[in-house]
């Protein structure tokens, strides 16, 4: 061959090897065809932050404004004329939202020490206080009243000296801003408050900070066209400084949630408990009722360890992530309980944590037959691991339906040494043998992971 020729051919098969370097198109079919960066379905545990000026009455949760003026609350509109003067407003709460105590670098150290690779603070809530020193929001940021610090990137510093992964959360309307009202009252047909507010407050946040996570909220009162969601995701994916780590949910406008976007959330604590085929978050609370932090909390509306771990196992095992939320206090406190939970989560996830991090849904999510066990799998060069979550100790055998075994069939128990004895059952399933281990000596205190390998084909 001559060398013209054989450049020939190379430049031919370099045109038909190489794909177009892919742009994504303002619409949802193109931005739904992007994949999902890996890192997000592998890091499966997250924490988010709800932390505001609504942290300064800590009453009520992050609704506090628009339930005290627009929906009435009784509760709320005695606890202010209890406690304040009568001119008192919303906004004279910014004011006190000290956040004296913040320190990002021990909060970084109790995510880090949980076992999160993620972590998803509110930018700005409902409220639309900005924690960071927005240009588009005069004297109701977090540097103008308030902190007078930016809170945003001073956590978003802390995380990445940690390499957890920066994520923000992000409201596109606001309960009282007087151009959302205004276009409101034009049916939407004006988009003023889009174009001097969400949007540029969306680019600041992408452009100072460089977040991982770009989750959306606050989009349900109209379509994603009054919101410019997509020409807004198709800047996101082509040309943002984030285009190829980036991930964003699913708020995006009255007809996107749990259809389009990156992950879905689908509904606030959304726990399907059956297999999604396409990716999703649990986003839920350890507060079982509020995301800000309150103050009359009690110890029983903290989720137990238990429970907890139930909602991560069952998540990843039908293929989700949680993204569990500790409110701090306006002075800037994870307070002592939430902290605890958060270790004792890492404590878990040091045991357990192969049976989570960078894993798939199994063919079966829980078995047939033991409604305690629920199953993940990891695919290596010697085939398939499963594993066996398993939220209730067995008192003798464990008897599992879905697993077929081989006669090279292993059975461990992580954080337990040696192999475990195991029979096959007929028709199908086996029968593993638990052997008694002191109450001291056992590997974890929540739920347990038994590692089957070399099962038949699975
Ligand atoms: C929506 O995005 C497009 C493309 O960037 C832009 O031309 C248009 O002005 C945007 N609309 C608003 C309201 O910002
Ligand atoms: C979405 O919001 C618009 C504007 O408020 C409304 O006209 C439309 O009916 C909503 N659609 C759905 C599905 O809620
Ligand atoms: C678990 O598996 C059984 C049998 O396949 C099924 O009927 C059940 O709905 C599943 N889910 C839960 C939450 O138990
Ligand atoms: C594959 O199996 C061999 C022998 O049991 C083991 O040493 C090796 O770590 C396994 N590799 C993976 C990726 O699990």
């Amino acid at each position: 061959m001559k060398p013209r020729t054989e450049l020939f051919i190379l430049a031919l098969g370099l045109i038909l090897v190489c794909p177009a370097v892919s742009r994504y198109d303002p619409n949802w079919k193109s931005l739904d065809s992007r994949p999902l960066p890996q890192w997000y379905d592998d890091a499966k545990f997250g924490i988010f932050l709800h932390w505001g000026v609504y942290s300064v009455p800590s009453y009520l949760g992050a609704w506090f404004w628009e339930e005290w003026q627009e929906s009435h609350n009784k509760d709320i509109i005695e606890f202010m004329r209890k406690n304040y003067r009568p001119d008192f407003t919303y906004a004279d709460f910014a004011a006190d939202f000290t956040a004296e105590f913040y320190n990002p670098d021990q909060w970084a150290d109790i995510f880090k020490a949980a076992g999160a690779r993620y972590v998803v603070l509110t930018s700005k809530h409902h409220e639309g206080f900005c924690n960071w020193p927005s240009k588009v929001s005069f004297n109701w940021n977090s540097m103008d009243v308030g902190p007078k610090r930016d809170l945003v990137g001073d956590l978003a510093a802390a995380l990445r000296k940690k390499s957890i992964h920066v994520g923000l959360y992000h409201s596109l309307f606001e309960f009282f801003h007087p151009l959302f009202l205004q276009d409101q009252a034009n049916n939407f047909a004006t988009q003023d408050f889009v174009r001097s507010k969400t949007l540029p407050e969306l680019y600041e946040l992408v452009n100072w900070y460089k977040p991982d996570v770009i989750w959306s909220d606050g989009d349900w009162m109209v379509q994603d066209t009054y919101w410019n969601s997509t020409h807004f995701l198709a800047w996101l994916y082509n040309d943002s400084p984030v285009k190829d780590t980036v991930v964003t949910n699913d708020r995006w406008g009255n007809t996107t949630t749990c259809l389009h976007g990156g992950f879905l959330t689908c509904t606030d604590r959304y726990t399907p408990k059956v297999l999604v085929k396409r990716k999703f978050e649990n986003a839920n609370t350890m507060d079982k009722y509020y995301w800000a932090y309150r103050r009359d909390i009690t110890l029983s509306d903290v989720h137990t360890m238990d429970e907890l771990t139930e909602m991560l196992i069952t998540t990843v095992s039908c293929g989700g992530n949680l993204l569990l939320n500790v409110g701090p206090t306006k002075d800037g406190r994870i307070v002592p309980i939430f902290e605890e939970r958060l270790r004792q989560m890492g404590q878990w996830l040091g045991v357990n944590g192969e049976a989570i991090y960078e894993t798939k849904p199994w063919r079966y999510q829980n078995d047939t037959y033991n409604p305690y066990v629920w199953y993940t799998s990891k695919k290596s060069t010697n085939g398939t691991t499963v594993y066996a979550l398993l939220l209730e100790w067995p008192d003798n055998d464990l008897l599992l339906q879905s697993p077929q075994t081989t006669s090279n069939t292993k059975v461990t128990l992580l954080g337990y040494n040696g192999d475990l004895k195991w029979k096959a059952k007929s028709p199908t399933g086996m029968v593993i043998n638990i052997p008694t281990i002191p109450f001291n000596k056992m590997p974890s205190q929540w739920a347990w992971t038994f590692k089957l390998e070399n099962l038949l084909n699975q």
